[in-house]
C-alpha cells in the first residue's frame, strides 16, 4: 500500500490535550483500541479522525480542525470532530455505549435502545463521513474504521467513495445471532458494516457470530470456505485478526530495571520489601469481572490463610463512561466490596486490596507490572484483552505469572497463562494460590513462550496482515478494470 492514502475513523482520539491552569497537558486515553493503532499511524503516517473532548483541544488545532501529532515526534495528523451535548449524550453514551457495549458483552447488563439515542448515532456517524469525504485526497483512500462507535459508517462513506478500500474492525466482541436479534436496528447496523470491503474482527468465532447475524436477518449470499458475503452487489470478507501491542515496547525505554519497580511501589504503598503484589488494571468497567476478582482474593484468604498479611491486589482502575447509571452503580459496588475485604482481612500497616480509581499514564502503569508477582485478568468478555499482552512485554526479566479469564480472545493465544473461569470464584482462588507459589523455573518457561509469540504477533502484524489483505484486494480490482 505504499503510497496509497490512510484514512482512521476512531471515536477515541490517540491525544487529548487538557488545559491545567497556564500549561496544556497532554494525555493518552485508557483505550485498548488506541494502544494498538497509535504506533501503527506512527509508522505509516495519514491522518486520523475522531472525537475532540479535551478542554484544551480547540485551542491547538488549525483552521481545519487538524493537529500535528505525537508531541514529541510528529508524523501524523489528527482532524478532530466536535460532538454537541446532544450528540455526545445520543451517540456515544447512549447508543453506543447503553445499546451496542452491553448487547455484544455477556456481562448480563440489559441493553437499552432508545430511538433519539439511535438518531444521534445514525447523525454523528454520518459527519464522521463527510470528514472521510473531505479529509480524502483521492478517490480511492484506505480508510480504516473502528470499533462499534461506527457500524453505519463503512455505507456511508462506500456511497460517496465506491472505489476506497474500508476496513471495518469491530474491536469487542460479536454476540450470537439470538442475542444480536434483540437489537431493533439489526437491520441497518448489519447493511452499513457491509459497506466495508473487510470487517475483521479478533477472533474465528466472532467472525461466525456475524456470518450467522447476517444469514438470519438479510437476504445475503454466505460463502463459509472463503467467509465472504455478497450483498446489494458488493462482496464483505469477513476475517480473524487478533489484536496486539507494540513489541518492543516503548514504555519499556525509560524504566528501571525490575528489582528497582519493586522497591519503588513497595515504598509507595507503605509496603514492607517481601510483601507479594498482584496487579489488575482496567477501566471502571462492568465488563471487566473486577467484582469477581475481588471475590477471589477474598477466597484465597479463606482457603489458604498463609498469605494474609503477605500478598495484596493493587487494582488501577480508570475512571470510563462515569455519565452512565450503571458504571456509577459498579463504581459503588466495586468500592464497597474493597472495603468489606479490606475490613475483614487488613489490619494496622497491611491493605489486602489496594484500589487506586485513577486514570495511570503508561509508564507508571508498566512499573506496576514489572513490580508485580502475577497480574490477574478475569474479563466477563472481553476482545482481546491487551493487558494481558502488555503484562508479558513489560517482564523482560522472564518472571511474573498471568491469570487469564477463558473468556478474553488472549486466552486462545496464551495457553501458557493460568487460564481461569471468572464465574468460577474457588477456581480463580486456587490460580492466584498456585500463581504465589510457582517456581521461578516455571514462571520463566511459561513467560519466555508467552513472550516469544507476542513478539511475533505484535500490532504490526496485526495491521500488516489486514492492509496486506486489503493491498491484495485492491490489485484485484485494479486488474479487473484493465
Ligand atoms: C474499548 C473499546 C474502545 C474504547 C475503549 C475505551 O476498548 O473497544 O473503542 O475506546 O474501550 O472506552 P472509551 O469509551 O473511553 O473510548
Amino acid at each position: 500500500l505504499s503510497g496509497d492514502e490512510i484514512l482512521i475513523v476512531s471515536n477515541r482520539q490517540p491525544y487529548i490535550h487538557n488545559r491545567r491552569g497556564q500549561k496544556i497537558e497532554v494525555q493518552l486515553p485508557a483505550s485498548g483500541l488506541v494502544s494498538a493503532l497509535e504506533p501503527v499511524m506512527r509508522a505509516c503516517s495519514g491522518v486520523w479522525i475522531a472525537h475532540g473532548n479535551g478542554s484544551a483541544d480547540r485551542e491547538v488545532v488549525d483552521s481545519r480542525d487538524h493537529v500535528r501529532v505525537p508531541p514529541d515526534h510528529p508524523s501524523y495528523d489528527i482532524r478532530r470532530i466536535w460532538l454537541s451535548p446532544d450528540e455526545e449524550s445520543g451517540f456515544y453514551y447512549g447508543f453506543s455505549n447503553e445499546g451496542l457495549w452491553p448487547l455484544c458483552h455477556n456481562a448480563h447488563v440489559r441493553p437499552t435502545f432508545r430511538t433519539s439515542d439511535w438518531e444521534q448515532y445514525v447523525a454523528v456517524n454520518a459527519r464522521f463521513a463527510q470528514a472521510v469525504v473531505e479529509e480524502a485526497k483521492t478517490d480511492d483512500p484506505v480508510v480504516l474504521v473502528q470499533d462499534y462507535h461506527f457500524a453505519l459508517l463503512p455505507k456511508m462513506v462506500r456511497e460517496k467513495l465506491p472505489n476506497a478500500t474500508i476496513i471495518m474492525f469491530w474491536h469487542i466482541p460479536w454476540p450470537n445471532s439470538e442475542s444480536y436479534g434483540i437489537c431493533p436496528w439489526r437491520q441497518e447496523i448489519l447493511e452499513g458494516l457491509l459497506g466495508s470491503s473487510i470487517v475483521g474482527f479478533h477472533t474465528r468465532e466472532h467472525g461466525n457470530h456475524f456470518l450467522s447475524c447476517i444469514d438470519r436477518i438479510l437476504e445475503a449470499r454466505i460463502d463459509r470456505d472463503s467467509s465472504t458475503v455478497s450483498y446489494g452487489g458488493r462482496l464483505t470478507a469477513v476475517n480473524p485478526y487478533p489484536i496486539s501491542i507494540e513489541w518492543p515496547s516503548r514504555w519499556l525505554e525509560n524504566q528501571r530495571p525490575v528489582p528497582d519497580c519493586r522497591v519503588h511501589i513497595r515504598e509507595r504503598h507503605a509496603m514492607g520489601p517481601d510483601r507479594l503484589v498482584g496487579i489488575g488494571v482496567d477501566r471502571l468497567d462492568y465488563t471487566k469481572g473486577i467484582i469477581e476478582r475481588f471475590l477471589a482474593v477474598e477466597r484465597l484468604f479463606e482457603l489458604q490463610p498463609e498469605w494474609v498479611g503477605k500478598f495484596s491486589f493493587i487494582q488501577i482502575a480508570a475512571p470510563s463512561r462515569t455519565i452512565i447509571d450503571q458504571y456509577q452503580h459498579f463504581h459503588d459496588q466495586v468500592y464497597a466490596l474493597a472495603e468489606r475485604i479490606n475490613k475483614r482481612f487488613g489490619r494496622e500497616g497491611y491493605e489486602p486490596i489496594v484500589l487506586k480509581v485513577k486514570h495511570h499514564e503508561p509508564p507508571d502503569v508498566y512499573e506496576y507490572y514489572r513490580a508485580s508477582e502475577l497480574c490477574f485478568v478475569t474479563s466477563l468478555h472481553d476482545g482481546m484483552n491487551l493487558v494481558a499482552k502488555e503484562f508479558i512485554a513489560a517482564r523482560d526479566d522472564e518472571q511474573g505469572v498471568l491469570i487469564l479469564s477463558q473468556f478474553t480472545g488472549a486466552a486462545q493465544e496464551l495457553p501458557e497463562a493460568l487460564v481461569v473461569n471468572p464465574y468460577d470464584i474457588d477456581q480463580c482462588a486456587a490460580a492466584l494460590h498456585m500463581a504465589l507459589s510457582m517456581t521461578p523455573k516455571e514462571q520463566r518457561a511459561r513467560m519466555r513462550s508467552m513472550r516469544g509469540l507476542i513478539q511475533e504477533f505484535n500490532v504490526y502484524r496485526w495491521a500488516g496482515r489486514m492492509l496486506m489483505d486489503a493491498a491484495r484486494m485492491r490489485r484485484r480490482i485494479r486488474v479487473m478494470k484493465q
